[in-house]
């Protein structure tokens, strides 16, 4: 064949963004929207990206991120032969939701599936994981791989560097609001700058450190028992020490406490923080699953909405 496909999911950080980066569990679930990518056989090289309106060039030498990303994807070992890709990503840039991530999954499984041609999806998937994080050390320096392994699977789990992915089943539907400050984040400048505070005071970021692995513990239980009163006060108490990390803003802080007055269970920023987006849960009441007052819950949940967008059009 001549052009391959490749797609992936965006993702939200339920719980222990940053700590996963040291070591700590997290929970991720993946999203409906996220990338796309379509692979074509180049003759010769260099290989070529198209996303949006910018065409580069894979160049492992380049002062460009997106070209060394590029070229650092392509050649992981076993090099991929030469590609012009086309990939765009439904997911804002920069705002926490995994767009990078989601491209170079999605890139990578057109360039694939091209290259290797019958070969068995497994046997490419293996390779998808390694070359998503040779991407995504470029432009964030020290990725715990939780945004590729998301974007790569989907549906909810736990996750450390050690251990990987593991699936958790969830023993109620969640209903998610994502709000967007419309300021992007730069998840490198908020992974550095924890990075430079737990060089100063080891002690202190551990102690953070070890409230967001009890945090996460609880949570898997509280989504497999189905106690979404706890998850919502495990949010707030999870954002509270993203705030002591100080990669919340005035901006998220608002959109939390915005979303708490509207009456969800409880909200938190998603990714790497310092601008992106929150999230919160939205009570089972407010969902419609056709046995409750579907009139009176459309109404809550669309002032919920409501409240939302309003914060969005900022
Ligand atoms: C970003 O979605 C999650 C962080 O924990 C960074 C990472 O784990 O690579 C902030």
């Amino acid at each position: 064949r001549t052009s391959a496909e490749g797609t992936a999911s965006g993702k939200v950080i339920l719980f222990g963004e940053h700590a996963v980066v040291y070591g700590s569990p997290a929970i991720a679930a993946g999203l409906d929207r996220g990338a796309h990518a379509r692979a074509t056989r180049l003759a010769s090289g260099p290989s070529t990206l198209r996303i949006g309106d910018e065409t580069v060039v894979a160049d492992g030498s380049s002062s460009n991120d997106l070209e060394r990303a590029f070229h650092a994807l392509l050649t992981v070992a076993p090099a991929l032969p030469p590609v012009h890709v086309e990939a765009r990503s439904d997911l804002p840039p920069g705002g926490g939701l995994g767009s990078s991530a989601a491209l170079s999954v999605a890139i990578t499984r057109a360039a694939e599936a091209l290259a290797r041609g019958q070969e068995e999806d497994a046997a490419i998937e293996a390779r998808v994981l390694e070359r998503a994080a040779a991407w995504e050390r470029i432009f964030h320096g020290n990725p715990s791989g939780i945004d590729a392994m998301a974007a790569a699977r989907g549906g909810i789990f736990r996750f450390t560097r050690a251990e990987g992915a593991r699936p958790i089943l969830p023993r109620q539907d969640l209903a998610l609001c994502v709000g967007s400050t419309g300021q992007p984040s730069s998840t490198r400048e908020t992974v550095g700058l924890i990075a430079s505070q737990h060089a100063k005071d080891p002690v202190l970021v551990q102690r953070s450190i070890d409230a967001v692995t009890s945090i996460v513990g609880n949570a898997v239980l509280a989504l497999e028992a189905g106690d979404q009163r706890a998850l919502g006060d495990l949010m707030n108490m999870n954002q509270l020490v993203l705030s002591g990390l100080f990669v919340s803003t005035s901006e998220l802080e608002e959109l939390c406490a915005l979303a708490r007055a509207s009456g969800a269970l409880g909200a938190k920023l998603t990714g790497g923080g310092g601008g992106g987006c929150v999230i919160a849960l939205v009570p089972p009441a407010f969902q419609s699953d056709g046995t409750r007052d579907e009139a009176r819950e459309a109404k809550s949940a669309a002032r919920i909405l409501d409240a939302w967008r309003g914060a969005e059009g900022r």
